[in-house]
């Protein structure tokens, strides 16, 4: 952190990927609201969180960070909230199985409302309009009023993520996460297919251990860690006057925490090391991370570790590489080699999705399962080669029924895209094809 940080001092710096609000006065109105706001999450959170992704760093623990590439305001019930946790309960039920190493579970959710674009206008025919930049900003609909940016959308993103942490909660703390519910996580439309039995399988095998544990005098309902779950939220922290307003400093330690989410992140559009984004990580003490795109440097990952993680600090910093299925072998290795060589302990996460999506002949975004796994694989490879911690992953899933990214068991084609795609931004493997890639994330940890 330089010496003068500020929760407000990104706004010396250039800002890249903001809206365009029309009408200064009245983001200046919403913003003060916020401002007077309760914090959404806790600074003792996040420091557990951090703890934990400390242990990620050492190879005693594995990140598992998922969930939409954008939330949605429409899509806001008791049963979604419910069913977004269900599979990434599932998915570390799997892992934790496979690998024998406990699963840090961090959703991409209860703040997931911004979107930074490839470009700031989309044109339609003769018309051109401000591109979609995610609920807390504007609207998808194709029409100059559902384009404006809107900043009541931010209080609106509040409020749903405060209500979202809410049952969060609720379900983590009460009783639905309990591992004596396992069977409950598998929805049916999952339960059905060749994913879902293998999943019922080890829920089946959970249960006996349960069970003789109980039988040997174990008392489990009194037991935390069978029947509650730690859950983290995250979401990228792009409109920096939103991350501001909700930066409270910590009463017990006098430090500055981001309290929109446990953990944020910067993207790839917006790491650039003397702009604002990377100026606003600096000083909050949230665990932070990192998206690395294809040509991104050494000298590039080392000058963000310094200046993001200048103590060293066990969990602090997640590098999330998104390299592509086929340039990862080449870019990945002298990036690990660096960060390594400088003995410094970060957590490795890859996420498989960003620089694997491409457009369909008619049009729609997509990605290829087997383009995912070979991401995957190659990273788990690299770290293999040398001597690193291959940390954990980063996903765009959802817990419906829908057809976004080809492949997988199901065997999704071309044709098959427009029977149910929903994604408001890029294309998101759906419960079936997340559960088969748990059980082969499961089988590449424990090789
Ligand atoms: C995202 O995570 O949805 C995203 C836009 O990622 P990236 O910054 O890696 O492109
Ligand atoms: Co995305």
């Amino acid at each position: 952190m330089s010496e003068t940080w500020a929760p407000s001092s990104w706004r010396d710096r250039p800002a890249e990927q903001q809206p365009d609000w029309p009408d200064p006065a009245a983001l200046e109105a919403v913003l003060q609201d916020i401002r007077r706001l309760p914090p959404l999450v806790f600074a003792g959170e996040a420091r557990a969180l951090k703890k934990s992704l400390g242990r990620v760093a050492g190879g005693e623990a594995f990140l598992l960070q998922a969930g939409d590439c954008a939330e949605a305001f429409g899509d806001f019930s008791a049963d979604s909230i419910r069913d977004k946790l269900k599979i990434i309960l599932q998915m570390a039920v799997v892992l934790t199985y496979g690998a024998g190493l406990p699963v840090v579970k961090v959703g991409r959710i209860a703040g997931q409302f911004a979107k930074p674009r490839s470009s700031p206008q989309e044109s339609v025919g003769e018309v051109e309009l401000p591109s979609f930049r995610g609920h807390a900003v504007n609207d998808i609909v194709f029409d100059e009023t559902s384009r404006r940016a809107d900043p009541t959308r931010l209080v609106r993103a509040y409020h749903q993520s405060a209500a979202t942490l809410n049952l969060i909660r609720a379900f983590t703390k009460g009783g639905f996460a309990d591992l004596r519910r396992i069977h409950v996580w598998n929805q049916e439309f999952v339960a059905q297919s060749s994913q879902g039995q293998r999943y019922e399988a080890i829920a089946r095998q959970i249960d006996r251990a349960l069970r003789f544990m109980e039988a040997c005098g174990v008392d489990l309902g009194s037991d935390s860690s069978i029947h509650e779950v730690d859950f983290y939220t995250s979401h990228e922290a792009l409109l920096l006057n939103y991350e501001e307003a909700l930066t409270r400093e910590d009463s017990l330690t006098g430090e500055w925490y981001d309290c929109s989410a446990h953990m944020l992140w910067v993207g790839e559009r917006t790491r650039d090391l003397d702009h604002a984004h990377v100026e606003f990580l600096s000083g909050i003490h949230n665990p932070v991370a990192v998206k690395l795109g294809p040509a991104v440097t050494p000298d590039q990952v080392l000058e963000l570790c310094d200046r993001l993680d200048p103590h060293r600090e066990p969990g602090r910093l997640t590098l999330i590489t998104r390299l592509g299925s086929q340039a990862i072998e080449e870019v990945l290795p002298p990036l690990v080699r660096a960060v390594r060589d400088a003995e410094r302990s970060l957590v490795w996460a890859c996420d498989p999705m960003h620089a694997n999506t491409f457009a369909t002949k008619s049009g729609l975004k997509t990605r290829r399962f087997d383009d995912i796994l070979s991401e995957i694989k190659s990273f788990f490879l690299v770290h293999q080669n040398e001597g690193t911690v291959p940390g954990g992953v980063h996903l765009e899933l959802t817990h419906e029924d829908v057809t976004e990214c080809l492949g997988g068991g199901d065997e999704i084609l071309d044709e098959h895209l427009t029977r149910s795609y929903q994604a408001l931004c890029d294309p998101r493997l759906n419960a079936r094809q997340s559960v088969d890639l748990a059980f082969l994330l499961g089988e590449m940890l424990q090789s």
